[in-house]
């Protein structure tokens, strides 16, 4: 057993995160990742409304008894999203954990900390991250630029974010992007993280509610086949580098400021639902990170959770131990 302030703070097994997913954060997903003793995480989005969010959330309780977190990511989207609504949503289901992201969670905070919900703000910088422990935040998710979806405009890496976030916070680290075995949760918390959230590699499990198609595309996939599309709107994404990805970064290309209008039509979310739920892969794009590179098969969370914390305290032990002479 591997504990750390996270493990005793979120009152689970082993310090393994599943990150909050767009479509894939479903029940399904978030009971066998809390059941294999890790935190699973509802992404609230994926649900149209409140209401149907409150029904998820009931719907996971009977399937964990194990705690479980809420991903509300706020973004500007094309269709205004009722953030209180959901906010309200979420505390009056009794959820104790909420993982933030995106714009900053300040209005939010207060509704959520007399509700004694733990909050996990996730950050691409140190700034942001600084920022969140100063507003209340119990934790912050610091995202790499290895990381699958929004890493941020900086494209400082997680070897370079994680020790400069543990020198300057006293609050705890979970280290995010480009995490998938035990050699990263080892390095992690060798760099002052206290647990490891994994987006990427969760999806590539058998629980994951996507099309096996999608899946064997990423166990095919090399580290060099994600592509960052979005940059010249100053809102990088890292996604899987397929026909579409490849048409946004050729029409991003061209000379003058790019217009969303030309892209939108190739990446709206419904399609992305679309494509995971057929595996039909050319359909839209999906946010897929670097780590896709070290995904070498399908396993159960169970399997893939023991294996990595396995294999982390086998390296701890041995590997290292073995180096250090007395
Ligand atoms: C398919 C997919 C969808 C994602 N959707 C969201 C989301 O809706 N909100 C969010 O905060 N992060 C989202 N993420 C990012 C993850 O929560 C996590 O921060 C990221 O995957 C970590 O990097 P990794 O993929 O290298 O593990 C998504 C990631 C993936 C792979």
């Amino acid at each position: 057993m591997i504990k750390t302030r996270v493990t005793e703070m979120l009152g689970i097994s082993h310090p393994v995160i599943q990150g909050g997913m767009q479509w894939v954060g479903r029940a399904e997903m978030t009971s066998a990742v809390s059941n294999a003793g890790g935190l699973g995480v509802l992404t609230a989005l994926t649900q149209p409304s409140p209401e149907d969010l409150l029904k998820e959330i009931a719907r996971c309780r009977e399937m964990t008894d194990n705690p479980f977190a809420v991903n509300l990511t706020i973004l500007p989207t094309i269709k205004p999203v009722p953030y209180a609504d959901y906010i309200s949503a979420i505390i009056d289901s009794g959820i104790k954990i909420v993982e933030t992201a995106g714009r900053n969670p300040e209005p939010f905070l207060p509704a959520m900390k007399a509700a004694g919900i733990k909050i996990i703000h996730k950050c691409t910088s140190l700034r942001h991250s600084l920022k969140a422990e100063r507003i209340g935040c119990d934790m912050v998710s610091v995202d790499g630029f290895e990381c699958a979806g929004h890493p941020g405009e900086d494209d400082v890496t997680n070897l370079i974010l994680l020790p400069l976030a543990a020198q300057r916070l006293k609050i705890p680290i979970i280290a995010s992007g480009g995490f998938g075995d035990g050699r990263g949760l080892v390095a992690a918390l060798a760099l002052g993280a206290d647990a490891i959230n994994m987006g990427t590699r969760f999806m590539v499990t058998q629980e994951a509610p996507i099309h096996e198609k999608v899946k064997q595309a990423m166990v095919a996939a090399s580290e060099l086949d994600t592509s960052l599309i979005y940059r010249s709107l100053k809102n990088t994404a890292r996604v899987f580098k397929n026909s579409v990805a490849l048409k946004v970064l050729e029409i991003e290309e061209q000379e003058g400021p790019t217009d969303f209008d030309d892209i939108a039509p190739l990446v709206k979310g419904t399609k992305g639902r679309e494509l995971f739920e057929q595996g039909e892969l050319d359909r839209g794009i999906w946010s897929a990170g670097m780590v896709i590179g070290l995904i070498n098969d399908i396993p159960t969370c169970k399997d893939l959770i023991e294996r990595i914390v396995n294999d982390a305290e086998e390296i701890i032990k041995q590997r290292l131990g073995n180096l250090v002479s007395a």
